[in-house]
């Protein structure tokens, strides 16, 4: 579909590229707004650039500069105001290229090693958030033997830590999974299954990140066909000012900021899981990226 499309911008074909790979579908500007009308006659309206009909979401992508992006702002707070039921939300150019370079597109793809702009959590940090999470799960699941399933690859440091703060009997399973499956209908593919089974269990799942929220999101259906007494969801990092799916984080180490980051377990390009704090990647200015 995405091909035959006349994008008025290319980071709209980006975008949609992007939520092909996740088989999302979506609409590109199906619907206007009527915003100001002159007796009968509509002057002014506004026309979201994608629609989200899984998540009822209507996105507006912008590469403007800021004065106008304030306008466009005021805009959609206009809309909101005379469509209170519609959701709405401005997508910048940063967080599209975010979005973008995560999954090999765009400009960001092509970064090359950049280092740690600052340090958002420090070894000590973690060291001592990872042990309350293991002893907030000691308690509450007392009296079960959970098994605890991460997800290759960024959680390998979290669960090696997380797993020795666990005084229960427990087992442990790895799932991998891809973004990039051969055949298109399988956006996001298992390459690797739990094999343990899960029928009456009670399962952890543990993320090294949960940012659109979309791998959780398909992870969850997966291991609910395996009848599992309980599911829940442990992450070391909550990226949720970026959600897009709307799922069910039980247990958070920090809230992060909408930053790139690295470290202790997450990579940028393969790079960085070695490293013992998260930091923020060092990234290039917007318009630096641009002139690639
Ligand atoms: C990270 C993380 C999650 C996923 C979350 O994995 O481990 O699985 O991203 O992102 P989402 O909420 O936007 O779906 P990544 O794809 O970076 O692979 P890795 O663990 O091998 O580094």
């Amino acid at each position: 579909m995405t091909a035959e499309i006349s994008f008025m911008h290319p980071s709209e074909r980006e975008f949609a590229e992007l939520l092909d790979y996740y088989r999302i579908p979506y609409l590109y500007e199906p619907r206007s707004f009527p915003l100001r009308w002159e007796g009968n006659r509509v002057v002014e309206m506004h026309t979201p650039d994608f629609y989200l009909p899984e998540y009822d979401q209507y996105f507006e992508l912008t590469t403007m500069k800021q004065n106008l992006v304030t306008q466009k702002n005021r805009k959609m707070r206009h809309v909101q105001e005379l469509y209170p039921e519609v959701n709405i939300q401005l997508l910048y150019r940063r967080d599209l290229m975010r979005l973008m370079g995560k999954y090999g597109f765009g400009p960001l793809a092509d970064v090359t090693d950049r280092g740690t702009e600052r340090v958002l959590f420090s070894e000590e940090q973690i060291q001592a958030r990872v042990k309350e999470l293991g002893a907030q799960l000691t308690e509450e699941y007392a009296g079960t033997e959970p098994v605890l399933i991460g997800v290759l690859r960024g959680v390998v440091v979290f669960m090696a830590d997380l797993m020795r703060h666990i005084d229960l009997p427990l087992q442990i399973e790895f799932m991998e999974i891809s973004h990039y499956g051969e055949e298109r209908e399988d956006a996001i593919e298992v390459l690797r299954d739990v094999t343990t089974d899960l029928k009456g269990r009670h399962v952890i799942l543990v993320e090294d990140i949960v940012d659109t929220g979309l791998t959780l999101r398909y992870l969850l259906s997966h291991l609910d066909g395996m009848g599992p007494a309980s599911v829940r969801v442990c992450t070391l990092l909550d990226k949720s000012v970026r959600r897009v799916a709307d799922v069910p984080v039980d247990y958070i180490g920090f809230e992060v900021p909408d930053s790139f980051v690295i470290g202790y377990g997450l990579d940028y390009g393969g790079r960085y899981r070695n490293l013992p704090y998260i930091g923020v990647l060092d990234l290039p200015e917007p318009k630096a990226v641009a002139q690639r």
